[in-house]
């Protein structure tokens, strides 16, 4: 049977120390960036380039073990076609720039979304990037092109019922789908950060954020910089995150570590 390395946080309550071991990141605002600058949208979205840079090596400091960053969603493509085909040239440039750089930093390079979209030079640099860093131990990271959260769970449900059609039963089970999200190889993130000042999730990463920790900043994100993470991982690190108990529950559970009970689900054996 086809199982993930990390059951979904309603079945099993997983760990969590100060210190996010996913983050998760909406990079929002480059194009207010250049407006206040009165330049062009492409020159925030340049200067958002290197706020990767930055965010990728301060995570990596960190020991933050994932990191996901939401560069182009499924949405994006109603975007006007030049500013498309300039972030299209931004995505080839990083990647033919920077893969061996994360490759000798020991970072292990993904991407998720429908890569059927993106024309054959992308997909042949995104396939290499990950063949390249595939078994690199440093930080995971992520990035979802042409990715949408709707889209990630039609592609799970249609491969489940492709490949396991058995486990297409009625109740369907939670262990049966995690395993073909796109993301199956992380936990799910203990913290969301969106820059730009909007409160919403804009079709991000809609069923793994069930119980992660909503982070918003106005920074937007050609500003963002390791104060800023560390910012948002110090407001993390007061969070109390409950997974549907009480607080009376955790306090009890951290007087008598290692007797805190799984979280029951309806109809676990
Ligand atoms: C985020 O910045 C980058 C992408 C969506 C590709 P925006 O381009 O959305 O910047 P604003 O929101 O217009 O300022
Ligand atoms: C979300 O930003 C997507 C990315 C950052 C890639 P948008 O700027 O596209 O989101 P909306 O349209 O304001 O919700
Ligand atoms: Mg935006």
């Amino acid at each position: 049977m086809t199982t993930s390395p990390h059951p979904s946080s309603s079945v099993e309550i997983p760990g969590h120390g100060e210190v996010p071991r996913h983050v998760a990141i909406i990079m929002d605002g480059n194009g207010r960036w250049a407006r206040r600058r009165r330049l062009p949208r492409i020159a925030g979205h340049k200067r958002g380039v290197e706020a990767v840079r930055a965010t990728v090596k301060a995570c990596a400091e960190r020991g933050v073990g994932y990191l996901t960053l939401f560069a182009f969603s499924s949405e994006n493509w109603r975007r006007p076609p030049d500013e498309v085909a300039l972030l299209m040239q931004l995505f080839i440039a990083a990647l033919e720039n920077e893969v061996q750089k994360l490759h000798a930093s020991g970072i292990r390079l993904k991407v998720i979304g429908e890569r059927a979209r993106f024309d054959r030079k992308i997909r042949a640099l995104i396939a290499e990037g990950e063949r390249l860093t595939a078994a690199n131990a440093g930080l995971t990271l992520t990035i979802a092109a042409n990715y949408g959260g709707r889209w990630d769970l039609l592609q799970a449900l249609s491969r489940l019922a492709r490949e396991r059609p058995e486990a297409m039963r009625d109740p369907l089970r939670e262990e049966a789908l995690t395993p073909y999200l796109a993301m199956s190889y992380a936990p799910e993130p203990d913290l969301f950060i969106r820059t730009g000042g909007e409160q919403r999730v804009s079709n991000f990463l809609l069923w793994q954020m069930a119980y992660t920790e909503l982070h918003f900043t106005d920074t937007l994100w050609p500003d963002f910089d390791a104060a800023s993470l560390d910012a948002a991982i110090a407001w993390y690190a007061q969070r109390e995150r409950r997974f549907g108990r009480t607080s009376e529950q955790l306090e009890e559970a951290s007087r008598h570590p290692g007797r805190g009970s799984p979280l029951p689900v309806a109809g676990d054996a």
